[in-house]
């Protein structure tokens, strides 16, 4: 059922642009590890929020040679952002296809820890769709996206996104779902330590984690008991416990990252500082939880009655609003 590329269907287009926004997300129970690396095979299930309008816009079209543009910026073919880019094209459309104009932009930071890579890969996919009006359903979407970015397949989902790593060698199991639950109250920020690239992407940081952690494998379980705690959470909008599963989420992988040999280590002094703070925000009654990424950035979760306390104490904290203006 999941061929590699699009053989059955058009690759000639149906239109002169292809379009598509998809949102950026952030995980609240986290993916870390991989089951197979050709398929990019998550080997825990996770669960994320997406950003609303913070993410992606892709727009299509054919040209005379491939291109690529991220935020205006042309990337050439030397570019390893263009070879990822148009290798995992050639992989889903196949090599007999048109020449592409592929121009993104985004507004969030790239590379700083804040998947912006996963609403890229969902937009281009989502444009590609338009562009060759294959009309595929969200299950072979999930399928494409994930092949070019693991937390790709959760961006074309609004919401609560609930990705299930399944077990099937052929990773015909894998499947996203977005959860009925709207939440207009559920707050994110995102404290910035430092927006430069990271220093391991999460391709070789996921590889040094299952090959070196002595803890990967308890790691594992526990993401995926996490996932159904945080299910039961958002369904009973209990914000105490989804705020703790996803601290303690975060934790954990950062902890078995730490294990690694050599060690793996993506936070900064700063990014602990604030997790501090945080915890003494809660002891003065503030309910405010923090979730981090492959990177120092730390984000923050709280309802919109905190809000004005957490502008007060994060000062140059970027403030998103995930179901706001969504539909
Ligand atoms: O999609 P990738 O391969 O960049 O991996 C994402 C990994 C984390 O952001 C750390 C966790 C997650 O589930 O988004």
């Amino acid at each position: 059922m999941h061929n590699d590329h699009l053989a059955s269907l058009s690759t000639q287009p149906a239109k002169d642009k292809g379009q598509a926004f998809c949102p950026s997300n952030i995980a609240l129970c986290k993916y870390w590890g991989k089951r197979d690396e050709a398929l990019n095979l998550p080997t825990n299930s996770s669960l994320s929020i997406s950003l609303g309008k913070l993410g992606t816009h892709a727009h299509i079209n054919e040209s005379k040679n491939d291109r690529l543009l991220i935020n205006g910026k042309n990337y050439l073919a030397d570019k390893k952002e263009y070879q990822r880019v148009f290798a995992w094209i050639d992989r889903i459309v196949g090599k007999h296809r048109p020449k592409l104009t592929i121009d993104t932009m985004s507004n969030i930071p790239t590379g700083a820890g804040v998947a912006s890579s996963a609403s890229a890969f969902s937009a281009i996919l989502s444009a590609l769709n338009d562009f060759f009006a294959w009309h595929i359903n969200i299950e072979q979407l999930a399928h494409f996206a994930r092949l070019g970015s693991g937390s790709a397949a959760r961006s074309l989902l609004k919401g609560f996104v609930y990705a299930k790593a399944g077990n099937r060698a052929d990773g015909t199991d894998f499947s996203i779902r977005a959860l009925p639950q709207q939440w207009s109250e559920f707050n994110m920020a995102i404290v910035y330590v430092d927006r430069s690239n990271k220093h391991t992407s999460s391709k070789e940081g996921m590889q040094l984690t299952t090959q070196t952690s002595p803890i990967f494998k308890g790691w594992s379980e526990f993401a995926e008991q996490s996932c159904g705690q945080m299910i039961q959470a958002i369904t009973e909008k209990n914000f105490t416990a989804v705020g703790r599963i996803a601290e303690r989420n975060a934790l954990t992988m950062h902890g078995t990252m730490m294990g690694c040999n050599p060690p793996l280590i993506y936070l900064l002094p700063q990014s602990l500082a604030i997790l501090q703070q945080v915890k003494v925000l809660r002891s003065q009654g503030i309910e405010v939880y923090a979730t981090l990424d492959a990177g120092p950035n730390v984000k923050l979760i709280f309802l919109e009655k905190s809000r004005q306390h957490i502008k007060d104490n994060f000062t140059h904290a970027e403030i998103i609003a995930p179901f706001e203006l969504t539909d």
